[in-house]
């Protein structure tokens, strides 16, 4: 089978390192064979929980190794719960010296979310001196009982979200290792051209995942709107899509006053980033990937404590996932027409910034009186979903780290939805079920509407009543209209305290494959 080769889409930024982050490149294949034959620095096997007699390619290898894997079952070391990890030492037995056994957990219940799970946890481990080069059972495909295809790419997925991390700003560690080449070893040929091309998309959604991670990850000094922009125009380079920056002075043109006033108080230029992928023929946007681009967030004059403020780095990660997003759905030519949109700006206090009580208008007329200058990320959005509308899209759905209030509700255990539209809704929950990311909705009555009344302009930019994740969304809906809405708050899933699964620690990734699902989907429909 050809390799499959993981192009990361970063370029230098400061052309001062060369390194960016530790997986630069991994080949990744899938192969037949027999797995027990392999020459992998490490090979993965698994096993079901409660399981003492193993088979498939783990049982195969089992008696290759002489028994040794019941053995360690039976002395209770090896159980095969979620999560656990066993290396065995081969020496000599079998071509790899290294067999690592991984847990599926219970088999009722197994599904493909554990089975990336598995994958990511597993590079992880295998990340140590003298590990180059890995290999694996497709699990979940044998006694697991789950879809071939599903299986590779939910591997791809793992393998490479797991061993992402973000090393840009760190000194070399001498005792680190990288791994270069990843294979599925299926003994099935006939599975493996299928199982290969799923392994690809899943690679390709992983790359685009681990992108948005690097640059949500990025210190806001490495990283202001002229950076982004440039990351992003660079991506469109390379997949071949449409690019287009509205500056300050374009903003005012369009009458963006709600997203200049976020802008206000900052030395850096805004940017207004839009990115076109066409993958059927004829005019128009099906869908629209709208995401909130703040660089940082102090807060702005209503400044934020300053406890945990550096985590306000990654409040551009809708921007982020947006734009990768659509790289990838550029990448797997998805037969879609998808626009990007993400307004970019810094949030600072200063002498000409925003002052609360400050009234603001934006594109469509709508006036907004600024109660709370750190409740910004929706005045930036107003304008964006405004010129989303005005570009024709006929869905949007817009990715933001929008309030602390959605983690007040949901812990980091999942992404609030908010919507105008159940069909396009449960779409998108479909989506997002499939990529392993966990949503749930929060409701829109028409109760909420008064949350976000002003007494002098058409509304306000807070509430003083609660229910601030879904006044953030009720602040919204005015500037998408009639048209099919989804408004996901990231805030709590966003960044993540520890590496669990497929999640990284610090910028998790959540939203972007989501997002790309969505796109097949709404091509296939
Ligand atoms: N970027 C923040 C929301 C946020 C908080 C994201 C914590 C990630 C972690 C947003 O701009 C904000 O400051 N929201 C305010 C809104 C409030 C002033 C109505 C908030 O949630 O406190
Ligand atoms: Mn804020
Ligand atoms: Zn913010």
């Amino acid at each position: 089978m050809s390799p499959i080769f993981a192009v990361h889409y970063t370029l230098p930024l400061n052309g001062s390192k060369d390194r960016f982050w530790s997986n630069d490149t991994v080949e990744f294949t899938v192969t037949g064979g027999d797995i027990t034959k392999s020459n992998a620095d490490a090979v993965i096997v698994n096993l079901f929980e409660g399981v003492t007699a193993p088979g498939g390619g783990t049982g195969a290898m089992d008696r290759a190794l002489g028994g040794v894997i019941s053995q360690l079952i039976q002395q209770g070391d090896i159980r095969g719960k979620s999560g656990e990890i066993t290396l065995i030492h081969t020496m000599g037995k079998v071509p790899t010296p290294r067999v690592i056994v991984a847990g599926l957990g219970k088999q009722k219940g197994f599904d493909i979310d554990a089975v990336r799970n598995l994958a990511a946890n597993a590079v992880r481990f295998a990340r140590k001196p003298g590990i180059k080069s890995v290999a694996t059972l497709a699990h979940g495909a044998g006694i697991g009982g789950l879809d071939a295809e599903q299986c590779a790419q939910a591997i791809a997925e793992g393998a490479l979200l797991g061993a992402y991390r973000f090393l840009k700003h760190k000194a070399p560690d001498e005792n680190g290792s990288e791994i270069t080449s990843f294979s599925i070893v299926e003994s099935d040929a006939a599975k493996v051209p299928a199982m290969d091309a799923a392994a690809r998309r899943g690679v390709i959604a992983a790359e685009a995942t681990n992108f948005a991670r690097d640059l949500a990850n990025e210190p806001a000094n490495h990283l202001n709107p002229t950076d982004l922009a440039a990351r992003a125009e660079a991506l469109a380079r390379e997949t071949g899509i449409e690019f287009e920056v509205l500056e300050r002075a374009d903003m005012e043109r369009k009458g963006m006053g709600s997203l200049l006033s976020v802008a206000k108080g900052s030395a850096q230029p805004p940017k207004l980033i839009r990115m076109g992928y066409r993958g059927r023929a004829g005019e128009g946007w099906d869908l629209a990937l709208v995401g909130k681009g703040i660089t940082f967030d102090t807060g702005g004059i209503s400044i934020k404590p300053a406890a945990n403020m550096e985590a306000m780095k990654a409040d551009m990660t809708g921007a982020a996932s947006v734009v990768a997003a659509l790289g990838a759905i550029a990448r797997l030519q998805a037969k879609t027409n998808v626009v990007a949109i993400a307004p970019c700006t810094e949030n600072m206090p200063g002498g000409n910034a925003t002052k609360p009580g400050d009234v603001v208008t934006a594109m469509n007329g709508r006036t907004i009186e600024v109660i709370n200058t750190d409740a910004e990320g929706r005045l930036v959005l107003a304008d964006a979903l405004c010129w989303a509308k005005e570009l024709g899209a006929v869905h949007i759905l817009d990715v933001a780290t929008l309030t602390g209030a959605v983690t007040h509700a949901l812990g980091d255990a999942c992404v609030g939805l908010m919507t105008n539209n159940d069909a396009f809704c449960s779409k998108l929950e479909a989506a997002s079920a499939l990529a392993g990311e966990k949503t749930w909705r929060l409701p829109m009555f028409k109760e909420y509407d008064e949350y976000i009344k002003s007494d002098v302009a058409d509304q306000m930019n807070t509430t003083k009543k609660g229910a601030g994740a879904i006044a953030g969304a009720k602040f919204l809906e005015p500037f998408v209209g009639d048209t099919p809405w989804i408004h996901m708050d990231i805030a709590g899933v966003d960044n993540m305290p520890a590496d669990k699964g497929w999640i990284a620690k610090g910028a998790s990734g959540y939203s972007v494959r989501a997002m790309i699902n969505l796109a097949l989907a709404m091509a296939e429909s």
